[in-house]
């Protein structure tokens, strides 16, 4: 079915409850309503949303929101332990977690309770504790608005990266719409539990399939990150920001000099620098807990920032998210990007 709603009201569309509207919200639930859709007549410009996790909405939005309603896991392919499942871009990613534990397959456990939609997780690259969905992705179906047709990105073209890919960084347009993914999971025994303090909270646990590791996962992230039903957020609202060698050795040896010659500065090594956690920063500034306006910089894990009130305005989120760049910038010579996109 094609829905067509004009000033509809986004405030249960978007996971921080901003208040806001679009001048028109298109819903499609199968390909062949995408392709009934005339573009060229709705409001623009048209922006395609998931679950409205990853998105800060500064005012109105003057043109039309698009959302897949394309729902349906089918299994595409099986050789030996590996089976290629192909998702519908409007499944919620965490029901398509919870199908592939009660079929035993892994690959997906680690990302458990991540918001969004499969559609969205392959524009995000999506990831938590020690796996990025890009990791699972095999090939992305799209319809290409420009020649309305439907094409085939394999993986190597969507240039993934840190929380980046070619839809984000590349397809500023929007001429890509995707339908759905290929995924590729595996029925060989292969739990990932280096991340962290996973495997910590697994110790008196034997891991024997996908769930075991899903029910921890969720155990982890229920006990630090805020459900947004209950109070408005949009997870990270910050990258991790990744330094260079002479950047991480000043830092810490500011942190030893203010902590003592035992203070630790937590990191990891990755391709092209040393990642070290934006939430460690935002708390040694003493912004965990800061409030301004409705607005709040959440207590458990300062790199979320939430609607306290339920009632905070795009500008109060705002302007504790520039708070926060200029404060880190001013103590630690790091600039700090946002994760979450500003519409
Ligand atoms: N930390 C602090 N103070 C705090 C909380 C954390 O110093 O109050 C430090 C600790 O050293 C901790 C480290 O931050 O060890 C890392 O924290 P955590 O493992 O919670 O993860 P993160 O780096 O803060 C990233 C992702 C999350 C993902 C987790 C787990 C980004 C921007 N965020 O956060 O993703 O769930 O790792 O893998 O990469 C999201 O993208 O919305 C999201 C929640």
């Amino acid at each position: 079915m094609l829905t067509i709603e004009y000033n509809k009201d986004l405030s249960s569309l978007n996971t921080f409850s901003m208040k806001v509207s679009c001048a028109c919200y298109v819903e499609y639930d199968s390909l062949e309503d995408l392709f009934k859709i005339d573009f060229d007549s709705l409001p623009q410009p048209v922006k395609h949303m998931g679950g409205g996790s990853n998105l800060l909405f500064t005012s109105d939005f003057k043109g039309t929101i698009l959302h897949s309603g394309i729902k349906f896991i089918r299994l595409d392919a099986e050789h030996d332990d590996e089976c290629l499942i192909e998702v519908g871009s409007g499944v919620t990613f965490d029901d398509f977690i919870d199908w592939a534990c009660s079929m035993r397959l892994w690959g997906t456990e680690n990302l458990s309770l991540i918001p969004g939609e499969v559609g969205a997780s392959a524009v995000q690259n999506i990831g938590a504790y020690g796996v990025e969905v890009k990791d699972i992705i095999v090939r992305v179906n799209c319809l290409d608005r420009k020649i309305m047709e439907l094409v085939t990105i394999e993986k190597a073209d969507c240039h993934y990266g840190y929380r980046e890919s070619f839809f984000k960084n590349e397809d500023k347009e929007g001429r890509f719409i995707i339908t759905s993914v290929l995924f590729r999971l595996t029925r060989e025994y292969s739990p990932r539990l280096d991340y962290g303090n996973l495997r910590s909270v697994l110790q008196d646990r034997t891991v024997y399939a996908p769930r075991d590791v899903r029910d921890a996962v969720i155990a982890i992230r229920n006990a630090k990150l805020p459900d947004p039903k209950q109070l408005g957020n949009a997870g990270s609202f910050f990258k991790n920001p990744v330094l260079t060698r002479g950047q991480f050795e000043a830092i810490e040896a500011m942190n030893r000099s203010e902590n003592g010659p035992d203070a630790v500065l937590p990191h990891y090594e990755v391709e092209n620098g040393i990642k070290v956690p934006a939430a460690w920063m935002i708390e040694r500034c003493g912004f965990k807990g800061l409030r301004l306006g409705g607005a709040a910089v959440y207590e458990k894990q300062p790199l979320v920032i939430v609607n306290a009130s339920g009632e905070a305005t795009p500008e109060e989120i705002i302007a504790l998210e520039r708070k926060i760049i200029d404060g880190v910038k001013a103590k630690f010579g790091v600039e700090l990007h946002p994760e979450v996109e500003h519409l």
